[in-house]
């Protein structure tokens, strides 16, 4: 049954909710739903400390908050010291489920429901220190139409969690510390699949309807992509503006094409399971490639395990404008060992030619250096710092 019989009127009376959404989906397969069993995600941890800083290499919580900082005039290393030691303390207690020091809600700490903070460090933080910046701002790319109010930050608080009030009290409590030493420049919030809503071993779905994190690396396909050897990756975060009312106007096998991948099985179009290797080889039946020559995956592809990136992203979905158009995309952010070997390569052949660019735009752009994690006792920074 299509979704325009149904807008037809008078199909779906008398059924049921769940076979009107199987209807909906026009597939004769249910989408795979629920995990099974109790959950306790309220109470559920996270190790703060560590030799690298909790927030990658997890599967990412269902909410999460970028704060963006700009530093206070005059700051120098040892006020930015102060304010990591300050910081990294109340991401310590807060993440074992235990109120900040002077917390003015002690009753909102105790359920950390995986919470992880991960401090990021601009290039501008640096600067102040005085000490050589490992990352770098990106070049211009020309498919940017970069907003300030959504871009650069010397300082950088990634709060994830399963459950939004502790984002929102982790990040009241880290701003209200932050305030002696650093002005907030942007805030996004980002969302994916609360937990409980599909098993963890299903790839989600974006706001556009993709299966997204299919090639990812996973497991141990993660340290020589990600982790330094000291402990430390680099972050970058672009806000991908989806233009989703033409998205909307495509048929299934435009919008395939111009990923490369089915929408419903995720598999790629050379193949017949989400999980199959893409063969770029392999011709259609009128000689041309099965994989679209300019579909995102085709661009986006690395074989090198050691120039992959972890993609990491949430979604967002603000106030539609007053046309009722959405105002949503991607919060994309992506982990890797060197942006400059690594993410500026792909997103230059992106930026050249992607089929997915009629329908995405960057309209934000940070990169930050995220530092080694710490012991108990110790705060994120003091590499660069004490
Ligand atoms: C709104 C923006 C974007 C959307 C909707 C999107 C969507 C997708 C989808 C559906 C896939 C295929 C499934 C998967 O492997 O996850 C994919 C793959 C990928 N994307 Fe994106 N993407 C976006 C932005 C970006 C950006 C900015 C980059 C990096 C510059 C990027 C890099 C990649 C990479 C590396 C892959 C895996 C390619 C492979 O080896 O198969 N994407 N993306």
């Amino acid at each position: 049954m299509s979704r325009r019989g149904l807008l037809a009127g008078g199909a779906v009376a008398g059924l049921g909710a769940v076979a009107a959404a199987v209807a909906l989906s026009g597939e004769d397969t249910p989408v795979p739903v629920a995990a099974t069993g109790p959950l306790d995600t309220g109470t559920a941890t996270v190790a703060f400390h560590g030799t690298r800083q909790a927030g990658v290499a997890q599967d990412p919580p269902a909410h999460a908050a970028f704060v963006a900082f700009t530093l206070a005039a005059g700051s120098d290393k040892r006020t930015l010291s102060r304010m990591m030691r300050l910081l990294s303390d109340d991401a310590a207690r807060l993440t074992r489920g235990v109120p900040a020091l002077g917390d003015t809600d002690a009753t909102l700490a105790v359920l950390p429901a995986r919470l992880t903070v991960t401090f990021g460090f601009g290039p501008g933080l640096y600067r102040v220190a005085g000490v050589p910046s490992p990352v770098a701002d990106l070049p211009k790319f020309s498919i940017d139409r970069l907003e300030r109010r959504w871009s650069g930050g010397d300082l950088l608080l990634q709060i994830c969690a399963d459950d939004p009030l502790t984002v929102a009290h982790t990040q009241r409590m880290l701003i209200k510390d932050a305030r002696p030493f650093a002005a907030v420049r942007w805030v996004q919030q980002g969302f994916r699949r609360s937990p409980g809503v599909q098993a963890p071993e299903h790839t989600q779905r974006n706001v556009l309807g993709q299966l997204d994190g299919t090639a990812n690396p996973r497991g141990t396909e993660i340290d020589p992509a990600v982790w330094n050897t000291d402990g430390s990756t680099q972050l970058v975060i672009r806000r991908m503006r989806a233009e989703i009312e033409k998205w909307d106007l495509l048929a299934v096998a435009d919008k395939e094409n111009a990923t490369g991948r089915r929408l419903e099985s995720g598999a790629p179009l050379s193949g017949t399971n989400e999980r199959d290797e893409p063969d770029f080889g392999a011709l259609d039946d009128t000689g041309l490639p099965k994989m679209p020559d300019f579909s995102h995956v085709t661009r986006a592809r690395v074989t090198d395990p050691g120039l992959k990136i972890l993609r990491r992203p949430y979604n967002y979905d603000g106030v539609p404008n007053a046309l009722g158009h959405p105002d949503a995309g991607l919060i994309f952010a992506a982990y890797q060992r060197d942006i400059a070997r690594q993410f500026v390569p792909i997103q230059q052949r992106l930026a050249d030619k992607d089929l997915l660019n009629e329908w995405i735009t960057p309209i934000g752009s940070a990169v930050f250096a995220i530092p080694p994690g710490c012991a108990e006792g110790g705060w994120i920074g003091e590499q660069v710092l004490a």
